[in-house]
């Protein structure tokens, strides 16, 4: 298989996790867009970055962090829930190879985007509602953005990753 492989999804569908089995499977190098801003940043957490710069200032951080991947070859990138958002990004995802949107039922996102307190945009008061209104504005922008989508509801980790190798190769072979 050649080409590199981003997944996009909402927070607490398994980029991360997924991602990295996915890249061991390939023999690709895995990584992971939170990271790499958390690196520009000198190790300052994406919370921190947040709470002290403002999510304008974290988003201009992603775009520059996807941006330095336009000419990586045999990754798999896992984004941030929100990397789909400015079209700009969009463009460079496209750029940098096949772009797999994982898809999980809300109430599994929601329990495990909460699980932890290292997701900002969820540290409010009421993060149910918010929850409910970032992922009903986002579902038709990883629908926009996606070459492929899989649902990875019920399966476990390894029958995601055939999933998506399959997915990718099918595409691959229905595109040469
Ligand atoms: C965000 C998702 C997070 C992280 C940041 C903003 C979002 O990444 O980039 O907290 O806007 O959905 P994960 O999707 O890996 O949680």
């Amino acid at each position: 298989m050649s080409g590199n492989i981003i997944l996009i999804g909402f927070m607490g569908c398994g980029k991360s996790s997924i991602g990295r089995r996915l890249a061991s499977r390939l023999g690709y190098a895995f990584l992971d867009s939170d990271e790499l801003i958390v690196e520009s940043a000198q190790g300052k957490s994406i919370s921190d970055i947040f709470a002290e710069e403002g999510e304008d200032r974290f988003r201009e951080r992603e775009t520059g962090a996807l941006q330095e991947l336009i000419d990586s070859t045999s990754i798999v990138l896992a984004t941030g829930g929100g990397a789909v958002l400015r079209p700009e990004n969009r463009e460079i995802l496209r750029k940098i190879g096949t772009t797999v949107w994982l898809y999980a039922d809300p109430e599994i996102l929601f329990e495990r985007a909460t699980r932890n307190r290292k997701r900002p945009l969820l540290e409010v008061e009421n993060p149910r509602t918010t929850f409910n209104t970032l992922l009903e504005s986002r579902l038709p922008i990883y629908e926009e953005a996606a070459d492929l989508k899989i649902d990875a509801s019920g399966l476990s980790h390894e029958q995601t990753v055939e999933s998506i190798v399959y997915a990718v190769k099918g595409r691959a072979s229905r595109d040469a």
